[in-house]
């Protein structure tokens, strides 16, 4: 059982139930690796999610994950449910309620909706991103994929890249990576740091070069090209130029650094595709763990104990 009864960050959630999330994901692994990846756990439960922001890879591992547990799923787009109508996220959330759902996933652009959404669904609730504000699902599944590859994450050095003033990926990843004793750089164009994060704990760099120094791990952010108002940056080539990851700059890390991007890539923006599908990239194990995290989320806030899993 976690302490809390949703999952809407990793800023105030404790390191007990980082280490419990983690844990019960790896087991979660072995389900997925099983031929008929079906188990009973969440069955006659019915999982929501409800989604005002595209999305791949985290709505479809949320989905999968409650369908091997043997949940019913029901999916919610903004654009094609009565929110075009005008309907406020909070008569939404208690139709949904109405009509009776054991957890609810949502993404909003809005920082703090899921929070809001909380205190009306009666259910666990769980953050699919909201805004610039927290993404803790892709943090989890950050974390687990570079504990799964370098055994560990407490004193490990984290080069976090890119556009972290729009980045909820960034903020979850500080948040978790910060409680579980690794060391955070934040580096980027100037503009595109918000100036309180170094309240956070984590180092802020001007010069890639320098932040990559002796780095286990780089975690590489998309350019929320969405999310840009103009002028923040020059020009994607000048971006590429500076903050791109390719092999070369990453000769500054140690040796068995490996590299995550939580997708989708501008491929030659952010990362150079040779990096993207090179050797130290972990990125498509991202979206496999990404599916353990869910699984381990779902079922440790609808009230599982971590052993009855692997028994099911
Ligand atoms: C991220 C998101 O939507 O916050 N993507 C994801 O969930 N894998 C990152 C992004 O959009 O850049």
């Amino acid at each position: 059982m976690l302490n809390e009864s949703h999952m809407l960050g990793l800023r105030h959630t404790s390191l007990e139930d980082i280490r419990l999330i983690l844990d019960t994901a790896e087991s979660m692994g072995e389900i997925l690796t099983r031929e008929i990846k079906k188990v009973p756990i969440l069955r006659g439960r019915s999982v929501v999610t409800l989604f005002y922001e595209p999305s791949t890879r985290t709505r479809t591992s949320f989905e999968t994950a409650a369908k091997v547990m043997s949940a019913d799923v029901s999916s919610i787009s903004a654009a094609s449910s009565s929110i075009v109508k005008g309907e406020s996220l909070r008569d939404t959330v208690l139709t949904l309620k109405s009509i009776g759902m054991s957890a609810l996933i949502i993404r909003h652009s809005q920082s703090g909706a899921p929070e809001q959404a909380s205190r009306v669904a009666g259910c666990p609730v769980i953050n699919a991103g909201d805004g610039f504000n927290e993404h803790p699902t892709q943090g989890l599944l950050d974390m687990l994929t570079i504990r799964k590859h370098l055994g560990r994450i407490e004193g490990l050095k984290v080069a976090i890249v890119g556009d972290i003033l729009h980045s909820r990926v960034a903020r979850s990843n500080l948040w978790g990576l910060s409680h579980m004793g690794a060391e955070v750089r934040l580096v980027g164009p100037p503009t595109l740091i918000p100036p309180d994060i170094q309240c956070a704990g984590a180092r802020v760099f001007r010069s890639l070069d320098e932040a990559l120094e002796g780095v286990d791990v780089v975690n590489v952010l998309r350019i929320q090209k969405e999310r840009q108002e103009a002028g923040l940056f020059p020009s994607l080539r000048e971006y590429s130029r500076l903050y791109g990851i390719n092999e070369r700059r990453l000769r500054a890390a140690v040796p068995g650094c490996i590299v995550l991007h939580p997708g989708p890539m501008n491929r030659g923006v952010e990362i150079d595709p040779e990096v993207a599908d090179g050797p130290r990239s972990v990125i498509t194990e991202q979206v496999a763990n990404g599916v353990a995290i869910r699984m381990a989320l779902l079922y440790l806030l609808l009230g599982g104990r971590p052993t009855d899993a692997l028994a099911a």
